[in-house]
C-alpha cells in the first residue's frame, strides 16, 4: 500500500448532494450546517446548486443561502449547475468554482436535466466559456458514470466520449458520479485506467453512493491508482426517505476515519465531524447511515461495567 497518495482532498457535499434528497430544511439550518462545516478543516465544500425551483424544491433558496453562509479564507466553496441559467446564477452570487453536470447516459440526462447528453454538452461548453470570462473554474461531473438506472451498464467508452469532449471543451477538472450506487472496485480500476489514458493530465475528483454498500471499497480501489479527490457527505446524508433503495453518498467520517489510519492525511478533525454529523441528523429529523457516527472511531473506548 505503499503507493497510496499521502494526503487526500476531501469534497463535503452533503449541503447540496445530502439536503437535495431530503424533505426540504428551513434555509437557516443550510448554513448553520455550512458554517459547522467550515469548522472542521474540511477544505472543499459542495455548497448549493442553482437549479431549477420546481425541479428541486430543496434547492430553491440556493442565492440565500449563499449570500448567508461564512465563506471561510482556505476553503473552496463551489455549486453545482444544470445549464447556462445556473451558471448566470452563481457567478452572480460570487461563486468562483463552478460544477456543470451532465450523465453518461442519455435517458439519465433526460430524466434528470430534461436534454439529451449532447444538448447538455453543448450547454456546457457555453457554461465553460462563461466561468472562465469571469474569472471562475469549472469542473464537470459526468453522473451515471458507473451504469445508468433506466439502462443499465454504460458503456466504459461512452464515459471516456463524454470527458474527452467536457476537457476539449475547457473543463478544468473532471468528476465521475455513481449516481445509483453502481460501481464496484473492479468497474472503478478499469474507468480510471482508460480516463488516465485518454486524458492523463486531467483531475480527476470521484462521487460514490453507498448504495450497494461497495462505497469505500471503491474509494480503496481509486487510492492504489493513486486518486486523491473524493466527494463524500457528512453522516451520510441524502438518499430521499421516498425513494426505494435509493441512499446517501460515502459518509464524510467513515472516508476520514478509514483513511486516516491507513495513513493518508485529510486535514479533517474527525471528532468535528462527527459533531456536525450529529447536527445533520438534528436538522433532517431522522437517523443517518453512517457506521462511524454510530459507533465512534475504532479507538473510542466503552466503559467496562462487569459480566453481561
Ligand atoms: N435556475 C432557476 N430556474 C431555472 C434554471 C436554473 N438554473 N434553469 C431553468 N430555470 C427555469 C426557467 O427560467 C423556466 O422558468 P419559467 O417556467 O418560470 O419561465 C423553467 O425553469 C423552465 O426552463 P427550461 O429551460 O425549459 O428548463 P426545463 O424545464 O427543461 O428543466 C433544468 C431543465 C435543467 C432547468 C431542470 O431539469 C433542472 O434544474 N434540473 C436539475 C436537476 C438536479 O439538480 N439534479 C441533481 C443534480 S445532478
Ligand atoms: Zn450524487
Amino acid at each position: 500500500m505503499s503507493d497510496l497518495p499521502e494526503r487526500i482532498s476531501l469534497r463535503e457535499v452533503g449541503p447540496r448532494d445530502g439536503l437535495q434528497n431530503e424533505a426540504p430544511v428551513p434555509t437557516e439550518a443550510k448554513v448553520r450546517l455550512l458554517d459547522a462545516l467550515s469548522q472542521t478543516g474540511v477544505q472543499r465544500i459542495e455548497a448549493v446548486s442553482f437549479v431549477s425551483p420546481r425541479a428541486i424544491p430543496a434547492m430553491a433558496d440556493a442565492d440565500e443561502v449563499w449570500a448567508a453562509f461564512a465563506h471561510e479564507a482556505g476553503i473552496t466553496y463551489s455549486a453545482l449547475v444544470p445549464n447556462l441559467r445556473g451558471a448566470t446564477r452563481a457567478l452572480e452570487a460570487g461563486c468562483l468554482d463552478i460544477e456543470a453536470v451532465v450523465s453518461a447516459s442519455d435517458t439519465h440526462n433526460r430524466a434528470n436535466l430534461n436534454r439529451s447528453t449532447a444538448e447538455s454538452l453543448d450547454d456546457i461548453a457555453k457554461v465553460i466559456a462563461l466561468a472562465h470570462e469571469r474569472g471562475a473554474v469549472c469542473h464537470v461531473t459526468v453522473s451515471t458514470a458507473w451504469g445508468c438506472p433506466y439502462e443499465g451498464d454504460v458503456p466504459v467508452g461512452r464515459v471516456v466520449e463524454v470527458a474527452r469532449r467536457a476537457v476539449a471543451d475547457g473543463a478544468d477538472g473532471l468528476s465521475f458520479g455513481d449516481t445509483t450506487g453502481m460501481a464496484t472496485p473492479t468497474r472503478v480500476t478499469e474507468l480510471i485506467g482508460e480516463i488516465r489514458s485518454a486524458l492523463p493530465d486531467v483531475p480527476v475528483n470521484l462521487h460514490f453512493h453507498n448504495t450497494r454498500g461497495t462505497g469505500l471499497a471503491n474509494v480503496l480501489a481509486a487510492l492504489q491508482l493513486g486518486v486523491a479527490d473524493f466527494d463524500a457527505s457528512v453522516g451520510g446524508l441524502g438518499g430521499c426517505p421516498y425513494a426505494p433503495g435509493a441512499s446517501g453518498n460515502i459518509a464524510s467520517e467513515e472516508l476520514v476515519h478509514m483513511v486516516e489510519d491507513m495513513g493518508v492525511a485529510t486535514g479533517v478533525d474527525l471528532e468535528a465531524l462527527i459533531e456536525v454529523a450529529r447536527l445533520a441528523e438534528r436538522i433532517v429529523g431522522r437517523e443517518l447511515p453512517s457506521q462511524v457516527l454510530r459507533a465512534g472511531p475504532r479507538t473510542r473506548r466503552s466503559t467496562y461495567h462487569g459480566p453481561l
